[in-house]
């Protein structure tokens, strides 16, 4: 056992399997007490048991560590709050949360119902705010702590998973949130994009070079919840990691602007924008138009999750969100 995250106590989200189940098994390891949260459910988010987080606790004590299993539902209020009454009440402090649990509806746009948007939004994107909400006021009062959101490279865009890519969009602006709102309380957040082996990625139909295992995103889960990245002052920072690669990701700002005179109409617009500000060309939307036989076997910094049946996988990591030959230069 290691001591990285030694006297620590842990609550990971999404915990029973796959990648949350990696981040609390390498937590225990690394002599965190966990809290074991998973609803247990099929990848659609359908058919609960609470079977799968009690099996992750026993895999723990086996190993000689210390978890508790919480099989609610994060997508709920009561749910989130669970989670962090359980650590209060079993090991008396809360140091770390990770938000790993995650479901998948996939549909075009205009095929895509209620029933596809509002679960997938609920489980990410709510299912992160309601473990942030809670933990975030005990570490605040605590003056500690450190919140990861789980989103992915499909926060780009994604062709089939407007849910998906909305939900994890909306996840690093709440990490972005809760980092500019805790910093003054010594709490850090930070969001891992992840590209790693588990059920979700095995509905991918390619080969891809740059994947790796659930292991690998737990070991920069640790990293992250662990002292010596407080010391390093990481936080609102969005991290891909696949396989042999770690990735972070650029902040967004205005990439050009140009300021004209008078007020604007529609048409002073049309005549201006073109010439000035033009457009930052989207690297996933070049890559569909691109022709087959390319660079398909890397996934990058967009998810493999993310990737839709049939589509071109992303081949594009950070260093080519910069501007591209024929983008118009600064005004
Ligand atoms: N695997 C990848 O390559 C990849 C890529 C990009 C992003 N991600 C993200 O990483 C996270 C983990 O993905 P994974 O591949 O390990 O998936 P997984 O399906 O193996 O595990 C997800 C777990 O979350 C649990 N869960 C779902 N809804 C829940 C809820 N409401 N409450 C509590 N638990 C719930 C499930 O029961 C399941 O055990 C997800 O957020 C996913 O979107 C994964």
């Amino acid at each position: 056992m290691g001591n990285f995250l030694a006297g620590r106590v842990v609550a990971v989200t999404g915990a029973g399997r796959g990648i949350g189940r990696a981040v609390a098994l390498a937590c225990a390891a690394e002599g965190a007490k966990v809290v074991v949260n998973d609803h247990g459910v099929s990848i659609d988010g359908s058919s609960p048991t609470s079977a799968v987080a009690d099996r992750v606790v026993k895999e723990i004590e086996a190993a000689g560590g210390t978890a508790v299993a919480v099989a609610d539902d994060i997508a709920t209020m009561a749910g989130g709050a669970r989670v962090v009454d359980v650590a209060l009440a079993e090991y008396g402090r809360l140091d770390g949360v990770v938000c790993v649990a995650g479901i998948l509806r996939e549909r075009m746009l205009f095929n895509m119902s209620e029933d596809e948007w509002d679960p997938v939004l609920a489980t990410h994107l709510k299912g992160t705010f309601t473990v942030f909400r809670a933990a975030s006021a005990v570490m605040r009062a605590q003056r500690s702590g450190t919140l990861i959101g789980f989103t992915s490279g499909s926060h780009q865009g994604s062709v089939s998973q407007a849910n998906y890519s909305a939900a994890k969009g909306g996840v690093i602006s709440l990490v972005r949130s809760a980092a500019l709102g805790l910093h003054k309380y010594g709490v850090t957040a930070n969001a891992v994009a992840p590209v790693a082996r588990t059920r979700m990625s095995a509905n991918v139909p390619m080969e891809l070079k740059e994947i790796g295992d659930p292991e690998d995103v737990a070991a920069l889960v640790v990293y992250l919840l662990s002292e010596r990245a407080r010391a390093e002052r990481i936080t609102g920072q969005v991290y891909t990691i696949a396989g042999p690669k770690i990735a972070v990701w650029a902040q967004p700002r205005e990439l050009r602007a140009a300021y004209g005179e008078g007020p604007w109409t529609p048409d002073r617009i049309a005549d201006f924008l073109p010439g000035t500000v033009g457009t930052d060309p989207m690297p996933l939307l070049e890559r569909l138009d691109a022709p087959p036989g390319g660079d398909t076997a890397r996934a990058d910094t967009a998810s493999v999750s993310d990737l839709p049946r049939g589509a071109a996988p992303a081949a594009t990591g950070p260093a080519d969100t910069g501007r591209r030959p024929g983008a118009r230069p600064p005004a």
